[in-house]
């Protein structure tokens, strides 16, 4: 039987929980070949193992093995190792997701080979480019030839980009897919009781933004500020290696490890930590993902930024912009008077069979000479059978 591959890129933390709840419907669906392409950018068992485990997903069936460094390197070491990659196997399409460094390096390799890119959770922006994923959103957009979008405001984004509305589907949050499937495991998990907090009496807080932990100045008063906190609540504060290295660096992680009511910690599962944001008070936080998983679960999100790509968990949910400066004050509003999110369309837990139904459609006038609805409707790509093969072809 005909098998379309498709190359799934997983590569960091926040892209696991999105790549799992497509690879497992692609998987069921005889057509499809999905393959899992780790580019090893997050590395440590805590960062990407745990995550594989917890998501019940396979090991990747291809590893990069590119780890970190400056962001040229870790993006031209991605691009390099993928080509390979990328040539010999000769996937049919190649699906990114999310805003990270390897999001882009694969989108660029695949959209040079002129294999279709397919960017899930495209469109978001903060209009702030001294973010690197807001760079890497925009030209991942700009190379992908079908964007998933998880809301509204990200179609009406690509519009304004200029990208026609043929190129985008709107499929919704696959983060909340994630959630759904393990829902009763995580209520199950015994995280919260084993370490003795008890459920709405305490906060969980993640940090690891360049811009809030690289500048020592700038951290110092975050860990001010959160001791400070810590006063009104009970925090749980799991520290991304990012994190720890810099506290290490600027002498401040024993100030926060000795704060009194403060728990640090290494970084968690997708189970363990879910389990422990289901229960909180309250949120802290300058994730992108956490913002829309609070909002999902009603609980309270304070994000240590001055703007965010997601706003619809700003306008529909619990998300509120906070200062270093404003933080206290905002804890003890959002905890006297939690806000009430309203349904946001698609981030139902649903969106990966609208993924699959998405490249149905567009796969449904396949021809025999392999060119897909996809590459037919880029005029970019009109007449190029297929680059990849071409170069395998000839390497071989
Ligand atoms: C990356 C993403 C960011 C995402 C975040 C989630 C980019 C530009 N940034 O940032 O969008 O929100 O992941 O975590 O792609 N490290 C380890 N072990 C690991 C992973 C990283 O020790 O498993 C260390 C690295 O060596 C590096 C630091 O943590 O010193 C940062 O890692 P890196 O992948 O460069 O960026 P993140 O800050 O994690």
């Amino acid at each position: 039987m005909y098998r379309i591959r498709i190359h799934l890129i997983a590569a960091a933390r926040p892209n696991f929980m999105k790549v799992a709840p497509l690879y497992h419907a692609l998987a069921s669906e005889p057509p499809f070949e999905p393959r899992i392409i780790h580019t090893g950018q997050h590395y440590d068992a805590n960062m990407s193992d745990a995550f594989f485990t917890d998501l019940r997903m396979p090991d990747p069936h291809i590893h990069l093995g590119v780890g970190g460094g400056s962001h040229a390197e870790q993006t031209g070491g991605v691009m390099q190792a993928y080509e390979r990659v990328a040539l010999e196997e000769r996937p049919e399409q190649v699906i990114v997701v999310g805003d990270v460094n390897s999001t882009l390096a694969c989108a660029l390799v695949a959209a040079k080979l002129s294999v279709p890119v397919i960017h899930l959770e495209a469109g978001l922006r903060s209009g702030d480019r001294s973010m690197p994923e807001e760079i890497n959103r925009i030209a991942t957009d700009a190379v992908s030839d079908l964007l998933w979008t998880p809301s509204h405001d990200a179609c009406i984004n690509l519009g304004a980009e200029g990208i026609r509305q043929e190129r985008i589907d709107f499929v919704g949050n696959i983060m909340i897919d994630s959630y759904e499937a393990l829902r009763p495991i995580i209520e199950a998990d015994c995280t919260r009781r084993d370490w003795g907090l008890e459920t709405r009496n305490y906060a969980v807080v993640t940090l690891h933004r360049p811009v809030n932990v690289d500048d020592m100045q700038r951290l110092e008063l975050l860990i001010h500020h959160l001791r400070r906190v810590s006063k009104q609540v009970r925090t749980v504060f799991p520290l991304h290696p990012r994190t720890r290295k810099r506290l290490e660096e600027f002498g401040l992680l024993e100030s926060l490890a000795t704060a009194p009511n403060v728990m640090l910690t290494s970084p968690l599962g997708y189970v363990q930590f879910m389990n422990l944001v289901t229960g909180a008070k309250l949120v802290v936080t300058d994730s992108g993902g956490i913002q829309e998983e609070t909002t999902y679960l009603g609980v309270p999100c304070l994000t240590l930024r001055e703007n965010t790509e997601r706003p619809i968990t700003v306008t529909h949910g619990t998300n509120r912009l906070v200062t270093p400066e404003g933080l206290e004050a905002a804890v003890e509003e959002a905890l006297s008077n939690p806000m009430q999110p309203s349904a946001i369309p698609l981030w139902d837990g649903r969106t990966a069979d609208r993924c699959v139904a998405s490249l149905k459609r567009r796969f449904g006038d396949r021809e025999v000479s392999g060119k897909t609805a996809i590459s037919r409707s880029n005029s970019r790509k009109a007449g190029v059978g297929s680059e990849a093969s071409r170069v395998a072809q000839g390497a071989a």
